[in-house]
């Protein structure tokens, strides 16, 4: 099982997003068989840069180490490859569906909706905000991970590939 969490730059969101998950999938112990990557549909700025600092010391508060990522483009070859796009918010969504190959787009799905958390549809971006912002994303994204997590560990992932 492979998932990949999208947003705009890969340098805010998404790697918390791959940080929490990976924190999550350890404590469950389903390391073997769930792998993990995030990516931005905007690679051009950022591509190769280490996650703001504000996201790797938001992470480090919940214990989770994410400084060692770099961000990277979301690939067309991406929907290949993984089995489930976790998207941070509707521009994210559209932009990753716009790469994918026939037949795969419903790979890439809205995070928060998928996982069933009330309240918000998206992870909002807090680039342009202060620490409350990354700690309000953080909230969300570390409650869908835990969601995913259980649905994995349930072994509901029979119906977890979107197609
Ligand atoms: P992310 O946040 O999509 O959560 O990584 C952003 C990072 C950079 C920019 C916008 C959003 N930017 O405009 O540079």
């Amino acid at each position: 099982m492979k998932l990949l969490v999208v947003c705009l730059g890969n340098i805010c969101r998404s790697p918390m997003g791959e940080g929490a998950l990976r924190a999550r999938i350890g404590e469950a112990g389903l390391d073997s068989w769930v792998q993990v990557d995030s990516a931005g549909t905007s690679g051009h700025w950022h591509a190769g840069r280490s996650p703001d600092p504000r996201a790797v010391a938001c992470a480090r508060g919940h214990g989770v180490d994410i400084s060692g990522q770099r961000a990277r483009q979301l690939l067309a070859a991406d929907f290949e490859e993984y089995d489930l796009i976790l998207c941070a918010d509707g521009d994210n969504l559209r932009d990753a569906q716009a790469l994918a190959p026939a037949g795969l787009a419903a790979r890439a799905v809205l995070w928060l909706p998928w996982a069933g958390i009330n309240g918000s549809d998206v992870i909002p971006d807090p680039y342009y905000g202060d620490m409350k912002d990354f700690e309000h994303s953080w909230a969300l994204i570390d409650a869908a991970a835990q969601v995913t997590v259980r649905r994995l560990s349930r072994r509901e992932d029979s119906g977890i590939i979107p197609a």
